[in-house]
């Protein structure tokens, strides 16, 4: 990707995007493409132990970033990292979730259908999905 074209086509100054599951290896560039246009991103992970790199690529700018530690199967979590990214930002303008990965248990392939994967790998593959939506992090 041509990061420096994509930069004079976009511009979110101002715009605050949350990406849960952001330290991964899809969100972390999409976080660096977004901070390049600009934007203040929240980076929510339930794991920052390796994002030392991330956050050193994120810091030049020109936009900024967050890095919050934050379990989004997890209610109390979530409510802790709002209320920080309500009182640092003010409000949320986009969500973009990555938080997930690829758990063995929720793989599907020619020797294991659908209906074979695990349901609790699924389940919870899916709830880290569907938990934490825009609208939770918009409300007050
Ligand atoms: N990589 C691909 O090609 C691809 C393709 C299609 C869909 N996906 C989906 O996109 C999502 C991201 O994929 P990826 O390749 O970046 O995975 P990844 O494993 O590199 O990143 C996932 C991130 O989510 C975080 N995470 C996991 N559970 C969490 C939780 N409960 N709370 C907070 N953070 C949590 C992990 O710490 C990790 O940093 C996954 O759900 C994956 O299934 C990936």
């Amino acid at each position: 990707m041509d990061l420096e074209k994509l930069a004079k086509g976009w511009d979110f100054a101002g715009q605050t995007v949350v990406i849960p599951g952001g330290a991964g290896i899809l969100g972390s560039e999409m976080a660096w493409a977004l901070v390049k246009c600009r934007a203040n991103v929240v980076i929510l992970d339930r794991d920052l132990s390796k994002a030392d790199a991330l956050k050193k690529r994120l810091s030049e700018g020109p936009g900024s970033a967050r890095l919050l530690q934050a379990d989004v199967l997890s209610k109390e979590s979530l409510l802790k990292a709002r209320d920080i990214i309500k009182g640092e930002f003010g409000r949320v303008n986009a969500l973009i979730n990555a938080a997930g990965g690829n758990m063995p248990a929720a793989t599907t392939g020619p020797e294991r259908t659908f209906f074979c994967a695990d349901q609790c790998g699924r389940r919870k593959h899916a709830c880290c999905h569907d938990r934490p939506g825009a609208d939770f992090f918009r409300s007050a």
